[in-house]
């Protein structure tokens, strides 16, 4: 549960819907299921195995399997890019979590009678961005110094069918208003002529390995806390299955409730005849969508921004405990003492993003999650499949099986990870760059 909430976040709610709506509609979608399948879930299984096979951090992981003093070194590099890019990934995640929570505040206040309150918290402003920002953040401090079991698995055990609840109710009503088919044939209607567009696949690339949380080290870590008994397998399915079915579902919400906003008079496409910024895509028309709506509106938008910093918490928290587990692992820190120096550390990175936000916001998310986490995995996909000795990983695969012949996945899996893994994420961010 908790590695299923780590995956779903706004990642799927935020990210893969606007993404989808600005690149293509449906040829993203069937671009980003191919690849979250045959791509993001075999790297997902890499994590969990190393993780469970070294019952501790990405860095101490690599040095595990490695057989000598160079791969020990190049995996200690790649740990600590990894802790890096989680926490860049983090520094901006809070930033739009914060908006959440925000937007989430401001629509009960509104209501209240509280509007000049109501209108700093959803307005773009530095304060408002700092401020939310760093509430955000000492959220997911709180979670992570609880610990694993009473803080990060007690809250994800919790919130996460919440959230699939709200989400799948707020889309079946959006579904009924006018407008929304509009957006269902956008979404579901390849256009069959973009699909090999050489960008589209390269933010679906980017979208799935931040969908499932890759690359950095967060399932790795998660991996590291399963026990032997649980079948692996299985358990990353579980995980990839509940993270693309919820973006699956997040599009039938965000995609028809864009239309149906068009439909009432809100600007969604700019000038140029493309969608307005995927950034804050959402920021501005979820609102005006929820403001048309008169008093159901206020409940949707509650239900709505109190759904998505959910979804953002239970990843933050998973962001966060890269870092902290190295130095709880490495240091022999406290954990209170760990969250307490990550989350300073993460915030002041929060903060140079904020206080320069056109020029690092949009660059930080394209370096972070479309070059960073698939390269990351990249390198987690050749010390599963070429530095880790066969028999060991083979070892470490049977642990869960109770057949004694080696199962479908031991047979093609480790296979799979050494050539095919390796090859798409090349073939991908080769022909981006040139
Ligand atoms: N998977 C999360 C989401 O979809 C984001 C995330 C990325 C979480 C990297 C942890 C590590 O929102």
């Amino acid at each position: 549960m908790a590695a299923a909430g780590s995956a779903v976040g706004l990642g799927n709610i935020w990210g893969f819907p606007t993404q989808a709506a600005s690149n293509g509609g449906a040829a993203f979608v069937v671009v980003y299921l191919i690849l979250a399948f045959l791509l993001a879930y075999p790297v997902l299984m890499a994590e969990f195995t190393l993780g469970r096979h070294a019952h501790g951090n990405m860095i101490a992981a690599l040095a595990k399997v490695s057989r000598n003093g160079t791969q020990r070194g190049l995996g200690t590099l790649v740990g600590i890019v990894g802790i890096f890019t989680a926490s860049l990934i983090l520094s901006f995640y809070a930033i739009v979590s914060g908006w959440m929570i925000g937007f989430g505040a401001a629509y009960p206040l509104e209501a209240a009678g509280a509007s000049a309150t109501a209108t700093w918290l959803s307005e773009f402003g530095l304060l408002r961005n700092l401020t939310l920002m760093l509430i955000f953040m000492i959220l997911t401090m709180a979670v992570v110094v609880g610990g694993v079991e009473k803080g990060i698995e007690r809250w994800s055990k919790r919130l996460m069918p919440a959230l699939i609840v709200t989400l799948m109710a707020l889309s079946i009503y959006v579904l009924t208003l006018e407008g929304a088919g509009k957006g269902l044939a956008v979404y579901l209607v390849p256009d069959i002529t973009k699909i090999w567009s050489t960008e589209l696949i390269f933010k679906a690339m980017g979208a799935a390995f931040f969908s499932l949380s890759l690359g950095v080290g967060t399932m790795l870590i998660y991996g590291s806390y399963v026990s032997d008994d649980e079948h692996l397998p299985s358990l990353g399915a579980q995980v990839a299955l509940v993270d693309v079915g919820i973006a699956v579902l997040a599009g039938f919400l965000i995609l028809p409730a864009m239309y149906v906003a068009a439909e009432r008079g809100v600007v969604i496409f700019n000038e140029a005849g493309g969608l307005l910024s995927e950034d804050t895509l959402i920021f501005v028309v979820l609102p005006a969508l929820f403001d048309s709506m008169n008093q159901a509106g206020t409940a949707l938008a509650v239900a709505f921004f109190g759904l998505m910093s959910i979804a953002a918490l239970t990843s933050s928290i998973s962001m966060l405990e890269v870092p902290v587990a190295f130095l709880v692992e490495r240091f022999q820190w406290s954990r209170f003492k760990a969250a307490v120096i990550a989350t300073l550390i993460v915030t002041a990175m929060s903060s140079v993003i904020v206080l320069n936000f056109d020029l690092l916001f949009g660059l930080v998310i394209t370096v972070s999650t479309r070059y960073s986490q698939p390269i990351l995995g990249l390198a987690l996909c050749l010390y599963a499949g070429w530095v880790w000795r066969r028999d060991i990983l083979l070892k470490e695969l049977a642990k869960n099986e109770l057949e004694t012949e080696p199962t479908l996945f031991m047979r093609w899996w480790p296979w799979y990870v050494r050539f095919v893994c390796p090859t798409i994420i090349l073939a991908i961010v080769a022909r981006t760059i040139f």
